[in-house]
């Protein structure tokens, strides 16, 4: 069935109705359409462009058709309209004749698949909402489980300063928090309802627009009609949110991959979410980390996609437009499923404490703390780092630690070297001392939980 065809002579050219067709995925939409058809129903029945027993019918065959698919979604994949609209319109007339006719009165598709895909984003992201919520509780779970692991951090991949693990999995949480007050941030923009808006230039019939909305759980309308059909800002912000998202999750992938080497041996997956070597028995390898990591790929595509399709369209709508879906649901269920799999991630994971305290002692992760301690004792910051950084180069010749370097031998480099020093460079003291908020010491650490707490 076709939605159009008056003023067509000739039957249209196969191929080019599968290139036109939009059903292969925008079917997803058709709780959509349906909900919102119902809603048109009543809107035409107040118009009296229907009546009472009309909009009835039409709305229990929605009803019905609802139902339907729910069971078998085959029924709509199987047929070979060119869209979810045009598949609902063709099924309410074959099911009650020419009352069905009446459905699409005064509305255009250009209005309809802008309004529907606005209530499917509104809905998919409060899931992942939740979804990055779930993550966060995870997150918090695994600090406080492992609370008092001493790890080395990083800059520039060199062992910088020792950290609690749980310092680490905290800065996850906050990027994550960002990422979740994006999307709050979206669904204020995205709540305007543009049905009501035709095919460009508003409706002829005396429609309420505000009631409209409102039985759409919308809580505003649009207020220019060529924009009403033409924006889809709203696709590109929930792009750009799974892009920063992804990213978050590629770093995480990347920073787990890295603990989870041999070399680091930080961590260990557990065998339920790694997976062997066809060749190599001793292998186990971190796959859902770094298809978490690869997937990021494909979301920034999308993203790129969907500006360069619409950085050249004239006002209003443009059938270019129906390029949005594929790339906005593949990259929305890359996300959501990449979030769902930190979370197992999380689930699985533990630590090799011995390992985590090993690599921070080997290093010299407490050179800062040495400059600390000469700062203290009154010499200025730069004579004490060139100062250190001479006794660091001492201690790689002598293939020691700071720590043991002895005193006489510290002296000999500056008066100011007491015994107190040693104390001052363990890694205790010099986590401890790291209170400034959202440090690492753990009176900062449980601080940070507690509040973190109060935000999921
Ligand atoms: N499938 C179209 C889309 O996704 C729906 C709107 C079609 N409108 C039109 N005038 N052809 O954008």
């Amino acid at each position: 069935m076709f939605l159009w065809g008056g003023r067509f002579k000739k039957k249209s050219n196969k191929s080019f109705l599968n290139f036109n067709k939009s059903l292969s995925f925008d079917y997803i939409l058709v709780k959509q359409d349906i909900l919102s058809s119902i809603i048109w129903s009543k809107t035409l029945l107040k118009c009296n462009l229907i009546n009472n027993a009309e909009q009835n019918i039409i709305e229990n065959c929605l009803i019905k058709i609802k139902k339907n698919v729910k069971n078998d979604l085959s029924i709509i994949l199987n047929s070979d309209c060119e869209d979810i609209h045009t598949w609902i319109e063709q099924e309410v007339i074959k099911r009650i004749g020419s009352i069905g006719k009446k459905l699409r009165t005064g509305r255009s598709r250009n209005e309809q698949i802008t309004t529907i895909l606005k209530m499917w984003c509104i809905s998919i992201i409060k899931k992942i909402i939740i979804s990055l919520k779930s993550v966060q509780k995870k997150i918090l779970h695994l600090s406080e489980k492992y609370i008092d692991i001493v790890m080395p951090g990083y800059t520039h991949l060199q062992i910088a300063q020792p950290i609690f693990f749980s310092h680490w999995c905290l800065s996850y949480f906050e990027m994550i928090d960002r990422d979740k007050n994006r999307l709050i941030d979206i669904l204020k923009r995205i709540d305007y309802c543009p049905l009501g808006s035709g095919a460009i230039s508003g409706i002829s019939y005396n429609i309420d627009r505000y009631k409209l909305a409102e039985d759409l759980n919308f809580t505003d309308i649009t207020k220019n009609s060529i924009d009403s059909v033409s924006d889809r800002d709203y696709v590109v912000e929930i792009l750009s949110c799974s892009s920063i998202g992804m990213m978050h999750l590629s770093r995480l992938s990347e920073d787990l991959i890295f603990f989870n080497t041999s070399e680091a041996n930080f961590i260990e997956l557990s065998d339920k979410i790694t997976s062997g070597s066809s060749l190599m028995p001793q292998k186990k390898n971190p796959d859902i980390l770094e298809l978490i990591r690869g997937k990021c790929g494909r979301v920034y595509g999308s993203l790129i996609s969907i500006l360069v399709v619409l950085k050249g369209i004239p006002m209003a709508y443009n059938k270019d437009m129906q390029e949005d879906k594929e790339c906005l649901f593949d990259s929305v269920k890359t996300w959501y499923d990449c979030i769902c799999m930190v979370s197992l991630v999380f689930e699985n994971i533990s630590l090799n404490k011995k390992s985590c305290l090993k690599s921070v002692k080997n290093s010299f992760a407490n050179a800062t703390d040495l400059v600390d301690y000469l700062v203290a004792k009154g010499m200025t910051f730069k004579e004490a780092h060139i100062l250190v950084g001479k006794i660091v180069l001492y201690s790689i010749s002598k293939n020691k630690h700071l720590n043991e370097i002895k005193l006489y031998i510290l002296k000999t480099y500056s008066i100011l070297f007491e015994e107190d020093v040693y104390e001052y460079i363990s890694i205790e003291k010099v986590l401890e001392r790291k209170n400034s908020i959202g440090g690492t010491s753990k009176k900062q650490i449980l601080n940070s939980i507690e509040l973190a707490r109060k935000r999921v």
